[in-house]
């Protein structure tokens, strides 16, 4: 009802403008208020009391590991019914994976699937199929990272998919986009190194370094997930669903943009705000990797403070902007640089960014890196401290936005969490723990899908929806 309710509105709202337009100045109110996706008004509710941004949006959720559940976990935060398949018996295969309390699914499961629930179906026994062909009926989006042609080879191809339900957006992350690695697995490291990511990160004299950050994989499920929403977006007006793919390998090719810039600034001469430049080592014909240089252009370096090399994270980050040069030599000690024409300007210091480094770090190393952040920022100089996991997971701040989250656990208690990063005023998140497997067959079979218990009592009795182990015991 609430849908064609926005239909209507979005066809008129499209109609009137251009039949008044010499009124332009009147209507202006009025077709704010239609603009957009179409909503005829304004909420009269306070801010967070409207309900989340997706409520309505159902998903069939049929990722794993990493990279889906991370995207199919965001649009949970934002209030979509997700709807978790997972195979009889194992589920998603993290659940058993980097076990640390013996009988409870892994953090690494819990961490990735909040807010969801989750059926059991064997999607390759003829009443799993039925299942899923309801699913594919009921819901809006089926998002899925399987291995290239494995949900063909389900039988659930894009055109069965959209004949069944021509609404339905069908979103996967695969490994590589068209051409000549599309049919290769891909996992998270395979990604950075696919993506341009490994070759521009280290030093220059090591080898190439993968990234903590999961840049691969979550990454690329960030992506999936803004492609899903403006399909979601783009149906209002068109009626239809459309496929939405995101490879890792462009995924994180985007977040390594800044990388292929410095490639094509290489045919125009050498990388300035590189440190080898100031060290006087030619360039090659690649981009190389700039340890801990600043990918903006400014010079900066990891300082060790107080307490380093004995506590491995005593150290900060340093960027001698130019312009808080000023400030920064009065704090070092060295307020003569301000004005000395070898250091006064950019230009002048760039040979010499050893040497400043080292100064500023004689500096840093009498302070903690709390100390240094708080002098710093008080001249408005911008210093990242080193944080550790452990003192990220202690930060009182990051509790109070809810950006790290307890969530207890019926198996496996009170653990901690990455909470939405994503802040709306008007679509509150709540973090929920993740769901049991198979938690919820029943109450998606008989209260989404509508089975009766004679149907369910069918299905369930074929053993498309348990264990194969749980068959050969009951033959
Ligand atoms: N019922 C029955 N079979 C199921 C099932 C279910 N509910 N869920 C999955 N399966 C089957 C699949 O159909 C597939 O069978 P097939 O090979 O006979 O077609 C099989 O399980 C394995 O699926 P697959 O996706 O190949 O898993 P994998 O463990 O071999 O590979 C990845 C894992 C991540 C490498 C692979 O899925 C991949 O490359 N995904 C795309 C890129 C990606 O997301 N990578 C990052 C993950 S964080």
């Amino acid at each position: 009802m609430a849908k064609k309710k926005l239909k209507k509105a979005a066809v008129k709202a499209k109609a009137k403008p251009a039949a008044k337009k010499p009124a332009a100045k009147k209507a202006a109110p009025k077709a704010a208020a239609k603009n957009g996706n179409g909503a005829a008004r304004v909420s009269k509710k306070a801010f967070g009391m409207d309900g989340k941004a997706l409520d309505g949006v159902k998903i069939l959720d049929f990722t794993h590991v990493q990279s889906g559940p991370t995207c199919t976990q965001l649009l949970a935060w934002f209030g979509a019914d997700v709807i978790k398949v997972e195979r009889p018996g194992v589920g998603d295969i993290t659940r058993g994976q980097l076990v640390d309390v013996k009988g409870a699914d892994s953090l690494y499961f819990t961490m990735l699937n909040h807010n969801k629930r989750s059926i059991t179906i064997d999607s390759k026994h003829p009443q799993g199929m039925r299942v899923l062909n309801e699913l594919i009926k009921t819901c809006d989006v089926l998002v899925e990272n399987f291995a290239p042609g494995a949900l063909d080879r389900m039988g659930l191809t894009w055109e069965y998919i959209h004949k069944l339900n021509p609404r339905m957006i069908v979103a996967s992350v695969k490994g590589f986009g068209p051409g000549p690695y599309e049919d290769c697995k891909v996992y998270e490291n395979v990604a950075q190194c696919a993506g341009g990511s490994a070759s521009t990160t280290g030093f220059r004299d090591g080898p190439p370094l993968v990234t903590g950050a999961q840049i691969g994989d979550s990454g690329t499920g960030l992506h999936l997930a803004l492609g899903i929403v403006s399909a979601l977006y783009q149906r209002i007006r068109t009626g239809r669903g459309q496929k939405v793919l995101c490879a890792m390998q462009d995924g994180v090719l985007n977040l390594s943009r800044v990388k292929l810039r410095d490639q094509q600034r290489l045919a125009h001469g050498p990388l300035t705000e590189y440190s080898q430049y100031g060290e006087g080592i030619p360039f090659g014909d690649a981009t190389p990797r700039a340890g801990n240089d600043s990918g903006g252009g400014q010079p900066g370096r990891i300082l060790k403070c107080k307490g380093a090399p004995e506590d491995p994270n005593a150290y900060i980050y340093f960027i001698t902007q130019a312009p808080v040069w000023g400030p920064i030599c009065d704090l070092i000690g060295e307020p003569g640089w301000k004005t000395d024409p070898e250091f006064a300007t950019p230009r002048a210091r760039l040979p010499k960014l050893n040497q400043i480094f080292g100064r500023i770090e004689d500096w840093t190393m009498t302070k903690t890196k709390f100390e240094v952040m708080n002098l710093c920022n008080e001249v408005d100089i911008p210093v990242g401290p080193i944080l550790s996991m452990k003192e990220i997971a202690d930060e009182q701040s990051l509790r109070d936005t809810g950006t790290v989250v307890e969530v207890d656990h019926p198996v496996r208690g009170k653990y901690l969490s990455v909470g939405n990063p994503i802040k709306m005023s008007d679509s509150i998140t709540e973090v929920e723990r993740s769901p049991l497997l198979g938690e919820h067959t029943d109450e998606i079979l008989t209260k989404v899908l509508g089975f009766k218990a004679y149907e369910v009592a069918e299905i369930k009795n074929s053993g498309a929806l348990s264990a194969p182990e749980k068959k050969e015991k009951a033959a």
